[in-house]
This record gives structure tokens, sequence and C-alpha cells, in this order.
């Protein structure tokens, strides 16, 4: 019993000193809902090592289906905020990059167990397979987590993703300027990708020592200023 605890704490120590030390809610998809229970395999709601969707090459070895949502992006004629218009650069037509990824699950809409490959030989579908219950019905997003996001494809009022970063515009520093206490970041161009914003820039998924997989606490609004010289 005694070794059997040592080794658990020697493999807990392992994994968060580990590079993907998998924290928080995504740890355990299946304590965010009631309908799922745990198949005993983290990565796969998100990650499988074969058959993966190669829609979302950005997010590697994707095990989900391609969402059929239709987002309306920030700064889109119907922008939340009258009056209201961003700074000049435009988002994409719809999330890009590992964005969409996210936007996975955090639409609300589309189902958080629907994987590509479930655990187990065989059983995989790229139009997606429910996991996790007996039977297996869709989990969508508790709404608490998803509306601060893509609320049922709503990115309007959300800090915009898949734009390009301009120095300048917005009072955006040079990418080549040194960042302080950034997770996985030592310039702000480590924060981009593919030279965009995306969720990723500001949250890294798997776990961070801070809130809400910040990418940096937010004292002082210190993220916001890694890139912005307001
Ligand atoms: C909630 C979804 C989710 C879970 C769970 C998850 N990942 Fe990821 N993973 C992602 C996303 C999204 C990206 C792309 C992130 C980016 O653009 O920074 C990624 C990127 C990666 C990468 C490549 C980028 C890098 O950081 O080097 C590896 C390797 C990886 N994940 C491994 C794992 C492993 C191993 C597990 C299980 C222990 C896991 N992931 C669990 C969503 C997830
Ligand atoms: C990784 C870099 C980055 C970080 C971190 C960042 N932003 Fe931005 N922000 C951008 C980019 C890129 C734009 C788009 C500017 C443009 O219009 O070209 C933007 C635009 C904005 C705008 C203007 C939107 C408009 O309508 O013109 C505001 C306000 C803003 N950000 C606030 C914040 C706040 C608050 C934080 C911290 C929570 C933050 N930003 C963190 C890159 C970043
Ligand atoms: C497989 C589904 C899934 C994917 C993909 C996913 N998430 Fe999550 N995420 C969840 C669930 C479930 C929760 C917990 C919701 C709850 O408990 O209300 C969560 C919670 C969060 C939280 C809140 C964490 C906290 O401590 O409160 C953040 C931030 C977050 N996700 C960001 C992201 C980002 C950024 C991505 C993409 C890089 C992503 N997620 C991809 C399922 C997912
Ligand atoms: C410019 C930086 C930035 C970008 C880009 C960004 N987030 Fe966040 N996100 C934040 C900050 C800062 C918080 C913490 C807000 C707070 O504490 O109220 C947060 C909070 C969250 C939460 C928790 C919400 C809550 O109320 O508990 C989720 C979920 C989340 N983000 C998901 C995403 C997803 C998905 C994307 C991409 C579609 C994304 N974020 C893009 C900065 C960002």
């Amino acid at each position: 019993m005694k070794n059997k605890f040592i080794t658990s704490i020697v493999a807990l120590t392992a994994l968060s000193s580990g590079l993907f030390a998998l924290t928080g809610p995504h740890a355990d998809i299946t304590s965010s809902t009631s309908t799922l229970t745990d198949n005993g395999e983290t990565c796969v709601y998100c990650h499988t090592p074969h058959v993966a969707n190669k829609d979302y090459q950005p997010a590697p070895l994707w095990n989900k289906p391609t969402s059929d949502t239709v987002f309306t992006m920030y700064g889109a004629s119907s922008a939340g905020v009258a009056g209201v218009t961003i700074a000049g650069t435009t988002t994409d037509t719809a999330p890009t990059g590992a964005s969409m990824a996210c936007l996975s699950c955090h639409d609300g809409v589309s189902a958080m167990n629907s994987v590509i490959n479930a655990p187990g030989a065989g059983n995989s579908d790229i139009n997606g397979v429910l996991i996790g219950t007996n039977p297996a019905t869709p989990a969508t997003m508790p709404a608490l987590a998803y509306k601060a996001v893509g609320s049922g494809g709503d990115m309007t009022d959300d800090h915009p993703i898949s734009i390009q970063y301009i120095e300048g515009r917005a009072s955006l520093r040079p990418i080549n300027t040194p960042v302080i206490d950034i997770v996985g970041a030592s310039f702000v161009s480590d924060m981009l990708r593919d030279g965009k914003v995306q969720c990723s820039s500001c949250h890294d998924v798997h776990g961070t020592p801070y809130n809400t997989y910040l990418r940096s606490h937010n004292t002082g609004s210190a993220l916001c200023f890694a890139c912005h010289d307001k």
C-alpha cells in the first residue's frame, strides 16, 4: 500500500514537471458533465495516434470531426458593440488554426465526446463516434465555460482571434519584443501562430501555473501588455 502511494507521488511529480502536465478540467473532460464517464484516456478527447483529422493540422493529430458550426467573427458587420469598429485588420472569415480546435468543444454546440478514433482497436469514423457513456449521448460544453467564448458560433464579443498581428495597430509592439514570464514564449512572436493571434496565444491548453490556462498571470494586465503598449 505504502509502495503504491510512493509510486503515485513519483508519477504525479513526473507529470507535473513534464512538458505535458495536463492539469485542470482538460485533464478530466468527463468531470465537466455527468453525462460522461471516464474512459481513462485523457488525451483521447483531443488527440489520436492514427487516422487524425487533417483539417485541424495546427492542432496536431486532432481526434475530433470537423465542426459544421457557422461562426460570426469579431468585427463582422453584426459586431456586438454599436459604433465600435476594429482598428483595421480583419479576422479570417471563420476560426482557423488551433482556435478552430478549441471551438470544436468551446462553441457550446459540438459534442465534446465525439471523436474520430475511440479508445480500443478499430472503432474509428471520420464523421465521429461518441465515447464515454453507455449508451453514449452527445455532451456539449456547460454554459458557464463556453459563454465566455464562442457561444453558438458568436465570436463578435470576444478578443479577436484568427487575426494577423500587425505591429503598430492597436498599439501592438514589434514582434521581436522580449516578453517576461509568459509560458512557452520569449518574444511576442512566440505567442503567435503563423503570425496570427489564436486562442493559444493567450492560453496553453495543457496546463500552466495560472488560472484558466493563461500563459501569464494577468496582474496589472500583464498578459495584455505583452502585446499592447498602452
Ligand atoms: C482539451 C484538448 C487537449 C487535450 C486533452 C490534450 N491536448 Fe495536446 N494539444 C491540444 C491543442 C489545441 C494543441 C495545439 C496547441 C497550440 O497551438 O499551441 C495541442 C498540441 C499538442 C502537442 C504539440 C505542440 C506542443 O506543445 O509541442 C503535443 C505533443 C500534444 N498536444 C500532446 C498531448 C498529450 C500527450 C496529451 C495527453 C496527456 C494532450 N496533448 C492532451 C489540445 C489538447
Ligand atoms: C498575442 C498578442 C495579444 C495579446 C496577448 C492581447 N492582444 Fe489585444 N489585440 C491583438 C491583435 C493582433 C489585435 C488586432 C489589432 C488590429 O485591429 O489589427 C488586438 C486587438 C485588441 C483590441 C482592439 C479591438 C478593436 O476593436 O479594435 C483591444 C481592445 C484589445 N486587443 C485588448 C486586449 C486585452 C484587454 C488583452 C488582455 C486580456 C489583449 N488585448 C491581449 C493582440 C493581442
Ligand atoms: C475536448 C473538448 C475541449 C477542447 C478541444 C478544448 N477544451 Fe477547454 N475545456 C473543456 C472542458 C470540458 C472544460 C471545463 C468546463 C467546465 O467545467 O465548465 C474546459 C475549460 C477550459 C478553460 C477554463 C479552465 C478553468 O480552469 O476554468 C479554458 C481557459 C479552456 N478550456 C481553454 C481552451 C482552449 C484555449 C482550447 C484550445 C487550445 C480548449 N480549451 C480546447 C473542453 C475542451
Ligand atoms: C488576447 C488573449 C486571449 C485570447 C486570444 C483568448 N483568451 Fe480566453 N481568456 C483570456 C483571459 C485573460 C481570460 C481570463 C478572464 C477572466 O479571468 O475573467 C480568459 C478566459 C477564458 C475562459 C474561461 C472563461 C470563464 O469565464 O471562466 C475560456 C473557456 C477561454 N478563455 C477560452 C478561450 C478560447 C476557446 C479562445 C479562442 C477562441 C480564447 N479563450 C482566446 C484571454 C484570451
